[in-house]
């Protein structure tokens, strides 16, 4: 093991990555000391700059998620008037962006942490929009009636939950009869998201490394940068019970097909595109090459979880 830890942890350092503390793409800023330690109207700042950076996002046509993962499976017309849940909505950008591109007659936000519904919330009255609404709480327990939503998105979201049949049952549960679940997430063996791009950009460890010992070896990393890494410190070690690696569940593409055949969707319609098409450095020239000398290998049971961009579907109860 300690042999194993070792390698792990040089290769980690041989690719060292260092996240900026002001980037508003990470959801860390919020326990950096800047945030807790700031005054009202720094924290203030802080949370606007989050929300708009996702905002800004979602109104780009070339990098909108929502558009590049589930359009043109649903399209614009189909989403107007219509009542929409974001599962897992972080400081609310994306929804809101939502919620006035496409006329929704009303969009719901849900997340764990409360900082990000106060986010939401600021955003949404800094820029008057008045259809949406934001609540703290696990998407493990949906605090909301059944048969409620015409769409739950959720994107990135799945990886992260503790019970992800639980959350599906839910889903199912809030959605009416007809009514349509975008998922997109990364699979565990995706090699670019394993959740260590703080300390390292190093791709694949999980191919070859156990669950444990990149834990350890990551671990040993921050104790080493000392009190300057507090703030990008994962919330558990060791790894707790649910957990595969930091905050991830663990959830291959063989799992999740395995969960929702045990419920009753009516139409499940799954995307293959393949690793570098999608995620946050689609856009370089370099992984657009890469991406069509691999796609093939995205097509076949087992490579596909090595070399599938996102685990990315549609299911319609
Ligand atoms: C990687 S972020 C993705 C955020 C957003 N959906 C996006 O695409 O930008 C994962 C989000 O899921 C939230 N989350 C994780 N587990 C959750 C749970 N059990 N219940 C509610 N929210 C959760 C986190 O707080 C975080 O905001």
């Amino acid at each position: 093991m300690a042999i194993r830890e070792d390698l792990c942890k040089k290769i980690m350092k041989m690719f060292p990555s260092y996240p900026d503390p002001h980037d508003p793409n990470l959801w860390e800023v919020f326990k950096t000391k800047e945030y807790i330690n700031g005054s009202e109207e720094e924290r203030r700042k802080i949370r606007n700059s989050s929300s708009l950076a996702s905002y800004e996002w979602e109104n780009n046509n070339q990098i909108s998620w929502l558009r590049k993962y589930f359009f043109p499976r649903i399209s614009e017309e189909t989403l107007q008037g219509k009542t929409l849940l974001d599962l897992g909505s972080y400081t609310g950008g994306r929804l809101i962006a939502w919620s006035k591109r496409y006329k929704l007659s009303k969009g719901f936000g849900i997340d764990i942490n409360p900082i990000f519904r106060t986010a939401s919330e600021e955003f949404a009255k800094s820029i008057n929009i008045s259809n949406v609404e934001f609540m703290t709480g696990e998407v493990e327990r949906l605090p909301y009636e059944s048969n409620s939503f015409d769409f739950i998105i959720s994107t990135d979201v799945f990886e992260h939950v503790k019970d992800l049949e639980v959350v599906l049952s839910e889903c199912y549960r809030v959605l009416k009869k007809g009514g349509t679940l975008c998922v997109a997430f990364p699979q565990y063996l995706q090699p670019l998201e394993a959740h260590i791009g703080m300390v390292t950009n190093a791709v694949a460890l999980q191919w070859f490394f156990s669950s444990k010992t990149i834990a350890s070896a990551y671990n040993k990393i921050l104790e080493e940068r000392g009190e300057d890494s507090y703030w990008y410190k994962p919330e558990a070690f060791p790894l707790r019970n649910w957990e595969k690696l930091f905050e991830l569940n663990g959830t291959s593409i063989k799992d999740f097909k395995g969960l929702i055949k045990k419920q009753n969707w009516r139409s499940k319609n799954f995307k293959v595109k393949p690793i570098f098409t999608d995620g946050r450095k689609s856009d370089w020239l370099i992984f657009k090459i890469l991406s069509k000398l691999i796609a093939p290998l995205a097509y076949l049971p087992f490579l596909n979880e090595l070399f599938l961009g996102r685990i990315n579907c549609i299911l319609i109860k």
